[in-house]
């Protein structure tokens, strides 16, 4: 089977997690603290605090920033953390539809910005393409709204120069077992705003307030380490299989469109095409994993409130993402091709 998504792991990672083993400092350890210190000045930010998921993260930041019955906009695709979060928060979610390159679309975003008057904005950078940040930024200082960026997906992606999770008030990031930096469950709040890092920490720091426990273990820790020290190498590779996609597949395919000024990291290659299904059948045929990311908009999901989801809802029966994970053959990626091509 050629999966859509392949963590791989050497023996200097085996090597490591043993010696954490047999040292007993499997916890608020070291590994901890270079992980967070080594992935703040990859973003280029003040502080990164790790935390056990990207739903926590996601969680604790809706928390710090008091959304609570207050209105939060979230674009209408995404994984469903990013609307549920809102709403364990207290927050009224707010979809708005995306663009052609599947993020939210700055133009609906202003018109619910007037209409709702939101404490929160939620770009995700789907895929790993970066969202307009510059319209959003340019939006949210012009109605004093807090951004926070959905970065799950992003890990190394970049806007005009700027870190994915860097530009925005605050960031939630994921490593989950198929992110690009992979610590099977993890997360991580990024941010250089003051304000927020003490509200987010007096959540997840026992002490005077109510906390939670969202620490990361040393394992994972070690592992987000050592991952983030392959990131480039490993998003380079993502890039180029991209590019080969984008110059063998047939152009009956909606290709994934590139962002002008930023670098688009592929967390997941997706395609649109009317007769998905039928791709995905001959893929699965062929013992290639083929899946769809999203059959549901976050508003239909959660009933929540919306703006008109016109690109969304067309996006949804037309999606479907191939395998471009960076350890990929060549022959993988020629069969690939061949079977898509021929099944048009
Ligand atoms: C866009 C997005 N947001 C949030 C999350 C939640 O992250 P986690 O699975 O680590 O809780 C994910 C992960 O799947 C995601 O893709």
């Amino acid at each position: 089977m050629i999966k859509i998504i392949e963590p791989k792991f050497t023996e200097q990672e085996a090597k490591i997690l043993s010696d954490i083993v047999l040292s007993g400092h499997i916890t608020r350890g070291p590994w901890t603290k270079k992980f967070s210190e080594a992935f703040a000045e990859f973003l280029g930010v003040k502080t990164i605090y790790t935390v056990c998921s990207g739903t926590t993260a996601l969680y604790v930041i809706l928390k710090a920033l008091n959304v609570e019955a207050k209105h939060v906009i979230v674009p209408a695709l995404s994984f469903m953390a990013t609307i549920d979060t809102v709403i364990l928060a207290g927050g009224i979610p707010v979809v708005v539809d995306v663009d052609e390159y599947y993020t939210m679309d700055p133009n609906q975003l202003e018109e619910a910005v007037k209409k709702y008057n939101p404490i929160c904005i939620i770009p995700v950078h789907l895929y790993g393409g970066m969202s307009d940040m510059d319209a959003i930024m340019d939006i949210a200082n012009r109605y004093n709204i807090y951004v926070l960026e959905d970065a799950a997906q992003a890990h190394g992606a970049s806007f005009k120069g700027k870190m994915a999770g860097a530009i925005g008030h605050v960031g939630a990031f994921s490593f989950y077992a198929s992110k690009n930096v992979p610590m099977g469950e993890g997360g991580a709040i990024s941010s250089s705003d003051e304000s927020i890092l003490k509200a987010v920490n007096a959540l997840i720091d026992f002490g005077d307030s109510p906390a939670l426990n969202v620490r990361i273990t040393e394992f994972q820790a070690a592992l987000g380490f050592l991952g983030l020290q392959k990131l480039d190498q490993l998003n380079a590779i993502r890039i180029k299989n991209a590019e080969y996609y984008n110059k063998h597949l047939s152009d009956e395919l909606i290709k994934p469109k590139q962002r002008e000024n930023s670098h688009h990291v592929y967390h997941l290659y997706t395609l649109r095409h009317k007769n998905r299904d039928h791709i995905i059948e001959s893929l699965k045929k062929e013992n290639i994993d083929a899946r769809v990311y999203y059959t549901y908009t976050l508003a239909g999901l959660r009933n929540a409130l919306h703006l008109p989801l016109d690109n969304a809802n067309r996006y949804i029966n037309e999606f479907f993402s191939i395998p471009v994970h960076p350890y990929l053959a060549k022959e993988e990626l020629e069969k690939i091709v061949s079977v898509i091509n021929s099944s048009l």
